[in-house]
């Protein structure tokens, strides 16, 4: 078995899916705290699939994780939980100390002290693979070259803050401990299953339902984009063959500013479903307020792992978002069930 947290949310629970789907995977036991970005019906399909055990908790209970440990026995522990959306910690940071802090420190104590007791082999053949984030090297110019893993941490918001913290904790039960970690700093993902709280399938959303379209300040802010699918196969090749203690920058090599995203998505909507009135979605768009510290520009040299383990993304931006938006037209069912009264009073407490 693996150990997979936070398998209920956008990556996790892509990850989840695909690593199921390859012949002579393991089986793998998901621990999910069901916030209000943990979504069951993400998993559906694998509702009668005795290889997936879903238990719901937290990463932070010691009682639980340990006894999870000791039951299953898991080769890996692949650690997706977090409180993950910027605007989010900026309203209230203690849920993010809570759990990328307290809750990646709990989770470590439990598995180092599960990996204490393994016999010499399993010890040797152990991992734990933190998944973590390109917001902690904090923000680029736009002439600096793209970050690589020996980039300073310098993050800037109360999410990066905490995902930098469980880095460095990861980072020193490897070194204090021996503990066998490996580390991806991945850019922004997008693809089927996301919250839409985030840009992308929030633009998708609101354009589809005919409201605004929210570009935060002038727009130029510069992200990486990164297909779902191609974040987790990199996870998969780290998993397998990323060296003990070293961090791997994961990026789609799709740097573009999020006015230009918003667009594209627009002229895709355009053709996959033209608005009634037959005027342009772009029409929608609409400039706010902008975030408070607001990063102008991450960008992801991901050489390393292309060099050292042979990954390289598969999707370009024009084939990934096009997927992306067809995905949520196809899946109407999967969208009622996440825009709950708790997504709108976090849009009115957000853009009003
Ligand atoms: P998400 O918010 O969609 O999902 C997070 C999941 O973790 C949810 O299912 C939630 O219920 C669960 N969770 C939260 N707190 C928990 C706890 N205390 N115990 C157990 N489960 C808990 O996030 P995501 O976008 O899928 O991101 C997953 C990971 O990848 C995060 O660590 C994030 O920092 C990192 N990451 C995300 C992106 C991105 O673009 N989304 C990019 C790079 C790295
Ligand atoms: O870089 C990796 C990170 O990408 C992950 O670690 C985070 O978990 C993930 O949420 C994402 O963070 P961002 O803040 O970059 O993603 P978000 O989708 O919230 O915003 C993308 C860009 O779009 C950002 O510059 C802010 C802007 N934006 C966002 C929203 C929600 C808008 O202009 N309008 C909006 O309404």
């Amino acid at each position: 078995m693996i150990l997979v947290t936070g398998g209920a949310g956008f990556i996790g629970g892509n990850f989840v899916l695909d690593w199921l789907k390859v012949p002579g995977n393991e089986g793998v036991i998901n621990l999910d705290k069901l916030t209000y970005a943990g979504n069951l019906t993400t998993l559906a399909s694998l509702k009668d699939d005795s290889r997936h055990i879903f238990v719901h908790g937290d990463i932070g209970d010691k009682a639980l994780v340990s006894k999870l440990l000791h039951e299953h026995q898991p080769r890996a522990i692949v650690n997706f939980a977090a409180e993950s959306h910027v605007d989010r910690s900026i309203h209230g940071p203690a849920e993010f100390v809570a759990t990328n802090i307290v809750g990646t420190f709990n989770l470590l104590e439990c598995a180092r002290d599960y990996w204490n007791g393994l016999d010499d082999s399993a010890k040797k053949a152990f991992r734990f693979h933190h998944v973590s984030t390109d917001e902690v090297y904090g923000s680029l110019s736009a002439t600096d070259p793209a970050f690589t893993e020996t980039n300073s941490y310098e993050p800037n918001s109360p999410y990066s803050a905490s995902k930098a913290a469980s880095d460095h904790l990861v980072r020193a039960w490897f070194h204090t401990y021996g503990f066998p970690v490996v580390t991806t700093n991945c850019s922004n993902n997008y693809g089927p299953y996301h919250f839409p709280e985030k840009l992308v399938p929030l633009v998708i959303l609101n354009a589809l339902n005919g409201k605004p379209l929210p570009i935060y300040g002038d727009g130029q802010q510069i992200r990486d984009w990164l297909y779902v699918g191609d974040h987790c196969a990199a996870i998969r090749e780290v998993l397998s063959k990323g060296e003990l203690g070293e961090t791997y920058n994961i990026g789609g090599w799709n740097e573009k500013a999020n006015i230009d995203v918003v667009k594209t998505i627009c002229t895709i909507l355009d053709e996959l479903k033209p608005r009634a009135d037959g005027k342009a979605y772009v029409d929608q768009i609409t400039y706010v307020k902008d975030r408070p510290g607001h990063d102008r520009r991450y960008a992801i040299d991901a050489s390393k792992v292309e060099r050292e383990l042979g990954w390289r993304p598969v999707e370009t931006f024009d084939t990934g978002i096009r997927k992306t938006v067809q995905w949520y037209l196809d899946n109407p069912v999967w969208i009622e069930g996440v825009v709950s009264g708790s997504y709108r009073d976090w849009l009115s407490k957000q853009y009003n």
